[in-house]
């Protein structure tokens, strides 16, 4: 009755089980994998979200495949103080990164062909792959006091049947972006394979400090196809708005057959809605007020757990370069799973497991840097100290 791609283990796992039996019971838990900015005691502004919605231009319906084009002005805006000039056709809007990825993998892979993604990085990366009937490979990452990507090992994978490499920047969650170099070897491997580059760039604008080695963005690539993705659940801290985009750019002969080929898939779908897509230059023109709060929640939270986690503990955490999260590392005498398993029913604390965004080994845990600072700081001190006795 189903389709095979459908075939996933729908049973919760232990971990989820776990936390609804907490519920069940009504016992109180420490949340550190929350990183939806709703749910975060963020001062999101009703007013500055809700007036752009109301405007009467959502009366008519004026149907365009890449989207209304005063949204992907105000898109074409954001690059541009990136010192990006593009034009508002190279840019379709989309309902979310999620959509986005959908399209370019429709556009660019047959059943069976190949994409490349970072190891570790985002989870859903699987799922997207596999409703687009892509089989999705990885490249890794290395640490070695920041992470690198692996360019030898990227060369070894890209093959024939590799239509794109993935690249979260910064990545999801390591927290590290593309640097220049990487990225030049990155587009050569792509040009050298015909694949396409997809640049994943919710997190773009939370970096912490300044690098001049670092990728401004990847919208002005010139080498490879490049397919820029980011959207407004990040960047304006809106994710139940649904609107995100993609920017095309690259080689002139490959970028206007991909801007071609994609207006008719977007056609196909029309997605995006009127209000969401006329109050997207309000959203935007805001930004800089929720990104400077989220930039303090996650500094100051990242500042606590250096507070914590003096030297000597068995417990440390890797360098990050920016985005909304932090990795733990933790004794691997037990599996990450036992470690968040006993976190759960010890501490009340919920944090992610490493396997979770495909860390090749265990030892790892995943934090999300968002919650408000009395949350955080209360269940780092019990996560440390729980590891301490522990490990
Ligand atoms: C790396 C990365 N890309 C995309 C998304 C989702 O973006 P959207 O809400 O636009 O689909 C997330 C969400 O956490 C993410 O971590």
């Amino acid at each position: 009755m189903f389709s095979t791609r459908t075939n996933w283990p729908l049973k919760p796992n232990r971990l989820s089980e776990l936390l609804r039996e907490r519920r069940a019971r009504g016992l109180s838990i420490l949340d550190v994998t929350e990183s939806n900015p709703t749910h975060c005691g963020l001062a999101l502004s009703a007013e500055e979200i809700l007036a752009p919605l109301r405007d009467s231009r959502s009366l008519v319906y004026q149907p365009d495949p890449r989207g209304l084009r005063t949204a992907r002005e105000a898109v074409a805006r954001y690059y541009c103080e990136r010192g990006v000039e593009l034009h508002p056709d190279q840019i379709f809007l989309t309902t979310s990164t999620s959509e986005a990825y959908s399209f370019v993998f429709r556009l660019l892979a047959n059943p069976g062909d190949q994409i490349l993604s970072p190891q570790p990085s985002y989870p859903l990366f699987d799922f997207l792959g596999a409703l687009n009937d892509v089989e999705v490979l990885t490249y890794p990452l290395v640490y070695h006091d920041g992470w690198q990507v692996d360019l030898d090992a990227l060369a070894a994978q890209c093959g024939p049947r590799s239509r794109a490499v993935l690249v979260v920047h910064p990545n999801n969650p390591t927290g590290s972006f593309s640097k220049k170099l990487e990225l030049g070897r990155m587009g050569e491997v792509c040009r050298r394979n015909n694949a396409a580059l997809v640049a994943d760039e919710v997190f773009a604008d939370y970096g912490f400090e300044s690098d001049a080695e670092r990728v401004v963005t990847h919208a002005q690539e010139s080498v490879a196809l490049t397919f820029t993705l980011s959207g407004l659940s990040k960047i304006c801290a809106l994710p139940q708005m649904k609107l995100g985009w993609i920017v095309v750019n690259g080689p002139r002969e490959l970028q206007s057959e991909a801007l071609a080929r994609l207006e008719v898939i977007a056609d196909t779908y029309l997605s995006v809605n009127a209000p969401v897509a006329l109050a997207a230059p309000e959203w935007l023109a805001h930004r800089c007020n929720i990104q400077s709060e989220i930039l303090q929640r996650v500094q100051a939270n990242l500042g606590k757990l250096d507070e914590l986690l003096v030297p000597g503990l068995p417990v440390s955490r890797l360098k990050v370069e920016g985005g909304w999260y932090a990795i733990l590392r933790v004794p691997s005498t037990r599996s990450d799973d036992d470690w968040v398993a006993e976190l759960l029913v010890q501490e009340g604390v919920s944090v992610h497991p490493g396997h979770f965004y495909d860390f090749p080994s265990e030892g790892f845990l995943v934090l999300s840097l968002l919650p408000a600072r009395d949350v955080f700081a209360d269940a780092l001190g019990r996560v440390i100290s729980r590891i301490c006795a522990g490990g």
